[in-house]
């Protein structure tokens, strides 16, 4: 190298120096980001200063093709190349989970509103938590789980409050019924996660409020109140309420005024049949028979294993759940939802298939 290049290089560099330094000391360059549609909710998050609790540990061998293959199949081949054993014998994630939003508004969690939504998307009604937005969560198997909640292995459901991973292998063990998950296939699951995490457009936010939150990021100023006002678009934690069966003499004050057939019809398809139709995940059979519909008439008000009200209320394992379903809380399944499944059940047993057509037009 000449001279002249060599002093023309260190000339070079040291303008570079200088307008790095600017670039600093000058708060309107700060760290930028435009919020899109597509922009991902844990981004803008963390971008405020919050801590990703959830993150993928990288020194832990994981594939998110392999978890999901875990969740929606319940076996995957490992790192080695053998065939895993199936994750639980009959109850894959997917028997009580969604993968696909429940709502187009990550904040609407109202079970009617999701079983209108699901109904027209085809998407299945469960009581399990949804996939869709789990790692944007930071706390799992909240209050009553952590309160009420009686089973025997109930200590490996609260260690998992804070921990996705203790709560992926506890919800597997307690109730999916499986084997305990080695380290890789909870990563690989946990990654998997990750591909179903929120994006803004997933929030009903609006406008002012994201302009706020980018002004918070590129000023560097008022970040925790950013981050609170983003905590109001969707959910960090699903709240859990574990209620008991409605009282028997509530039970029969059912009429067209007050439910909904047609409400209660989408309940059998996108929740009972869902796991007992055909018994796909379940031993005990239900399907659209008059027979079937009068069996479970029968037992409505009886406090038999065969009561709706106890198989959907009690929890695993408790009294009037001795076959360990897995109920819905107050939050999956409402009260009104579980009178009109018990509508739509009586006109059935009394009406059968012409029912449908009678209450076509209500
Ligand atoms: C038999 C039904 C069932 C099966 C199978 C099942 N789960 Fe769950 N899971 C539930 C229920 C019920 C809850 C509690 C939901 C609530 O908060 O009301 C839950 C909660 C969770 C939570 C905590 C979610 C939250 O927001 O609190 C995680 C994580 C989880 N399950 C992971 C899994 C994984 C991974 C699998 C498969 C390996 C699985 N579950 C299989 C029923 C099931
Ligand atoms: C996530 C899967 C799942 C869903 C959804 C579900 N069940 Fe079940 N249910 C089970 C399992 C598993 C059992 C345990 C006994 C078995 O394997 O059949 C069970 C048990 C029952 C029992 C008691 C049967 C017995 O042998 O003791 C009744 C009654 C029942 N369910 C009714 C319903 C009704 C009505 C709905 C719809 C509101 C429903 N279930 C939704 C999985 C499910």
């Amino acid at each position: 190298m000449s001279k002249t290049t060599s002093i023309f290089s260190l000339f070079l560099l040291s303008i570079l120096a200088l307008t790095q330094l600017s670039v600093h000391s000058a708060p309107e360059h700060a760290p930028s980001l435009e919020i899109t549609n597509e922009t991902l909710v844990w981004k803008v998050m963390m971008k405020l200063g919050k801590v990703n609790v959830n993150v993928l540990d990288k020194k832990k061998e994981s594939s998110k093709i392999k978890g999901e293959q875990l969740v929606t199949q319940g076996s995957t081949t490992s790192f080695k190349g053998n065939r895993t054993a199936m994750t639980s014998n009959k109850l894959t994630c997917i028997a009580c989970h969604t993968i696909q939003k429940e709502h187009p508004n990550a904040n609407n969690i109202t079970p009617q509103d999701r079983l209108e939504y699901g109904d027209s998307m085809n998407i299945p009604f469960l009581p399990g938590a949804p996939f869709y937005g789990l790692v944007n969560r930071v706390a799992f198997f909240t209050n009553d789980y952590q309160e009420i909640f009686a089973h025997k292995n109930r200590s490996a459901l609260q260690v998992g409050h804070r921990d996705i991973r203790k709560a992926i292998q506890a919800c597997n063990t307690l109730y999916a019924k499986g084997r305990t998950l080695a380290p890789w296939e909870i990563e690989s699951i946990l990654a998997y996660l990750w591909t179903l995490e929120l994006k803004i457009g997933d929030l009903n936010i609006p406008a002012a409020v994201v302009h706020t939150v980018e002004s918070a990021i590129n000023t560097n100023k008022n970040n925790a109140r950013a981050v609170n006002l983003m905590r109001r678009y969707y959910k960090e934690v699903y709240a859990a309420s574990l209620v008991l069966p409605l009282p028997i003499e509530e039970r029969n004050l059912i009429s067209p005024v007050l439910n909904d057939f047609g409400s209660g019809k989408k309940i059998y398809k996108l929740s009972c049949l869902h796991c007992h139709g055909d018994k796909r995940y379940a031993n005990f059979k239900l399907d659209e028979s008059q027979k079937t519909f009068k069996l479970l008439k029968k037992h409505f008000d009886a406090p038999t294993r065969y009561s709706i009200y106890d198989a959907i209320r009690y929890s695993p394992g408790s009294k009037g759940n001795k076959t360990n379903p897995p109920h819905y809380t107050a939050e999956r399944m409402s009260n009104q939802q579980l009178q009109d499944l018990r509508f739509y059940i009586a006109q059935k047993a009394k009406l059968g298939s012409q029912a449908d057509s009678y209450y076509e037009n209500f």
